[in-house]
């Protein structure tokens, strides 16, 4: 049963079809480049991640852990300080391991650039990253993406694990909220 779309939304950018597509492209990438690498350890940043995340990480054809993160909130709607700070940490130990850090988005990079430096203090066997979407008008920090799945356009995106305000996350598309929802 489809069900209606929130009156918040403005426009769907990225359907079903395309994400699940573009998903299982990705996965292909990644277990060719980890197929002789026993040790991949999937961590994703909580809560945004957790939709793809589970679908990533169910079509990939090589050996591979998964673990979670969670970061201190990006503020109540489309807010950002800056400041990022580890709120859960991995249960897995990562030196050693083949670290790849999943997000579902960079927007100013500050998140993912904190991310990188913090899990690369630890000595891990390689570290890599992989987004989903990424906003490249809005970056502000240079934050180094090694998977990325879609670029958008500077706007509030929700759906798939995206958020506004902890609403709209479990959307099937992604899709961009109307102007007058958020104050930016
Ligand atoms: P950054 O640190 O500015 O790159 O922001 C990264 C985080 O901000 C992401 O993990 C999201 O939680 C959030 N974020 C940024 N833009 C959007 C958006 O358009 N929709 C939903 N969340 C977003």
């Amino acid at each position: 049963m489809a069900s209606e779309r929130p009156k918040a939304i403005e426009r769907v950018l990225l359907d079903e079809t395309a994400i699940q597509r573009r998903v299982a492209e990705l996965a292909a990438q990644i277990s060719a480049d980890y197929a002789d690498d026993a040790k991949l350890l999937l961590v994703g940043v909580l809560k945004g991640a957790f939709i793809f995340m589970a679908d990533l990480t169910r079509r990939l054809t090589t050996e591979h852990y998964v673990d979670f993160i969670a970061l201190s909130s990006y503020g109540k709607g489309a807010t950002s300080s800056g400041a990022v700070r580890l709120i859960m940490d991995t249960r897995e130990p990562v030196t050693d391991r083949h670290l790849l850090i999943v997000e579902d988005i960079v927007d100013t990079g500050y998140t993912l650039d904190y991310l990188v430096r913090t899990f690369r203090s630890r000595r891990p066997a390689s570290l890599r990253t992989c987004v989903l979407t990424s906003k490249p008008a809005r970056r502000k920090v240079d934050a180094e993406v090694d998977y990325l799945g879609f670029e958008l356009p500077d706007v509030w995106v929700v759906g798939y694990g995206l958020d506004y305000a902890d609403r709209y996350r479990t959307l099937p598309y992604i899709a961009a909220l109307k102007r007058e929802v958020y104050v930016r």
